[in-house]
């Protein structure tokens, strides 16, 4: 069986309120999952969330409820989110899901008789907010929050042990932590001996997390627990042949906050375990509102729910995708989301659709024209729709999806101004059949950007498609199909005042 394309998000904490930066990470991982189920890869394509650990512990107790219960009042959140949001993952993980646990348990035991756990006593300072032991250096650094000085005995793996093979592995594989600046801060921190990482937590302090197999006085981290949801989903010691057929997975997306954990804690983790290390780790950089992470404990979320409300679910992935550069920080602001959103979607796309309908619907019955022998400008129009599709996916797999989607938005332009350079609305009225051949020819250009575009906005692209009367997701050119009568449609993108 071929390996197909394996995405993850990161799982999010299932307390925290779903918002813009979240939703962010979980529509990239759509748009790509889309992307390759249309170049025809089996995809697999998993969210979820992490519900273990102190701050879901905490919250249970103060609102005098069970922590599961807590986590099943709380899932909803994010699940409902993903579905107004049209996510088309393949699975949900649930970190307190039994196939999860078991996992988890099996795999401790296994590091254990490989002899890469320890048992321990470690004095040191705690932050209960990271919850976990922090050094000197980073107390220092104010911060964290919560600190406080801690004695216990603790289960300890051995990470320092791989570090050598984790930087061999790293340097041997480019793609591995991507992008280069994100891989240099890695090989940086790699510089400094690596600490060995403590995974237990003693049920006197902290009982919401999975119990040690060999200790049932103790639980498992946290991010001990919630790094192994990649395998578990993919079928790891459920199904041998479903997990060959999914790992190595193709890409962990996650944010430059949780990058450490993702590249020094879950390879290492790996090699102890003899299992293949993803692809590739691939940290975007974060949203920003003025010059602050847009963050709940600063107060500054934009909801993505009130997005959606006021101005549809495509408009919003549309923005997110178009503005942020793969990498690096990106400024919300609702100004520029107004006009992107009339720039680009209601100037350039909807308008040309509107158009193109209009002008076959008064001059050719709402027939599409048949195109017949093409004058030099309809023919540069072809041709750059001949090589639009090779140039948008080489820019998607390379990552750079801001890029591909200005490639298709220029071609919009390109075609608009072909619209108006030639002015079929005039042209009908002596030469019919050279009018039909531009009109077919915008008509094609519309399909096609829709077509590449549908990853981005599946929604309004469908409607667009429909509107034509062609189905599937063909990038060749000459897909709209003559004689075929147009669909009636709502306005696309309705200008926004
Ligand atoms: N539970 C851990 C992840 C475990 S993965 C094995 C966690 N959860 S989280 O809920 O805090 O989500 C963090 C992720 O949310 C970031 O890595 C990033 O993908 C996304 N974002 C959160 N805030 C963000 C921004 N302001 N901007 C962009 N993405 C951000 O960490």
């Amino acid at each position: 069986m071929s390996k197909g394309f394996y995405i993850t998000t990161p799982i999010y904490y299932v307390n925290d309120k779903p918002h813009i930066g979240t939703a962010y990470t979980t529509i990239l991982a759509d748009v790509l999952a889309r992307f390759n189920r249309d170049a025809g890869s089996d995809t697999l394509f998993l969210t979820g969330l992490d519900e273990h650990g102190q701050k879901v512990q905490e919250a249970a107790v103060e609102r005098n409820i069970d922590p599961q219960k807590h986590c099943d009042e709380m899932a909803p959140r994010f699940t409902d989110l993903w579905e107004k949001l049209h996510i088309s993952n393949d699975d949900f993980i649930r970190t307190t899901e039994e196939r999860h646990k078991k996992v988890v348990q099996f795999i401790l035991q296994r590091v254990m008789d490989n002899g890469d756990i320890y048992e321990a006593e470690y004095e040191g300072l705690y932050s209960v907010s990271e919850e976990r032991f922090i050094t000197e250096k980073e107390a220092e650094s104010g911060e964290f929050r919560d600190i406080k000085k801690l004695k216990e005995k603790n289960y300890f793996f051995k990470m320092s042990k791989y570090q050598k093979q984790l930087i061999d592995h790293i340097q041997s594989n480019p793609k591995f932590i991507q992008p280069e600046h994100r891989k240099n801060e890695i090989l940086g921190f790699l510089r400094q001996p690596l600490n060995d990482l403590c995974i237990s937590r003693p049920k006197s302090r902290l009982n919401w997390g999975i119990e040690l197999p060999f200790d049932k006085d103790y639980v498992t981290y946290v991010w001990f627990d919630a790094l192994i949801n990649y395998i578990t989903a993919a079928g790891f010691n459920q199904s041998t042949k479903q997990f060959n057929s999914w790992w190595p997975a193709s890409y962990h997306l996650i944010g430059k906050d949780i990058l450490t954990t993702h590249a020094v804690y879950w390879p290492t983790m790996l090699f102890s375990l003899g299992i293949p290390l993803p692809l590739s780790i691939f940290a975007h950089g974060w949203w920003l509102m003025g010059d602050s992470k847009m963050s709940k404990s600063i107060g500054n979320v934009i909801n993505p729910m009130d997005l959606i409300d006021d101005y549809g679910v495509d408009p919003v992935r549309y923005y997110l995708m178009r503005e942020m550069v793969l990498g690096h920080d990106s400024n919300f602001t609702m100004n520029s989301f107004i006009q992107r959103y009339n720039s680009d979607l209601a100037n350039d796309f909807g308008n040309l659709l509107s158009r193109v309908t209009t002008l076959i619907k008064k001059n050719y019955d709402g027939v599409i024209p048949e195109p017949g022998s093409l004058s030099d400008s309809d023919m540069a129009i072809e041709k750059k729709g001949k090589e639009l599709p090779g140039v948008v996916n080489e820019l998607m797999n390379g990552m750079r999806l801001n890029d591909a989607i200005e490639e298709i938005m220029q071609f919009i332009r390109t075609v608009n101004k072909y619209m108006e350079e030639n002015a079929p609305w005039k042209m009908v009225k002596e030469d019919k059949a050279a009018a039909g051949n531009i009109l077919y020819t915008a008509g094609e250009a519309l399909r096609l950007g829709a077509v590449l575009l549908s990853p981005i906005m599946p929604n309004r692209t469908a409607t667009l498609l429909d509107a034509l009367n062609v189905e599937g997701h063909d990038q060749s050119w000459g897909r709209l199909e003559p004689g075929r009568s147009l669909e009636d449609h709502e306005p696309l993108f309705p200008r926004i005042k």
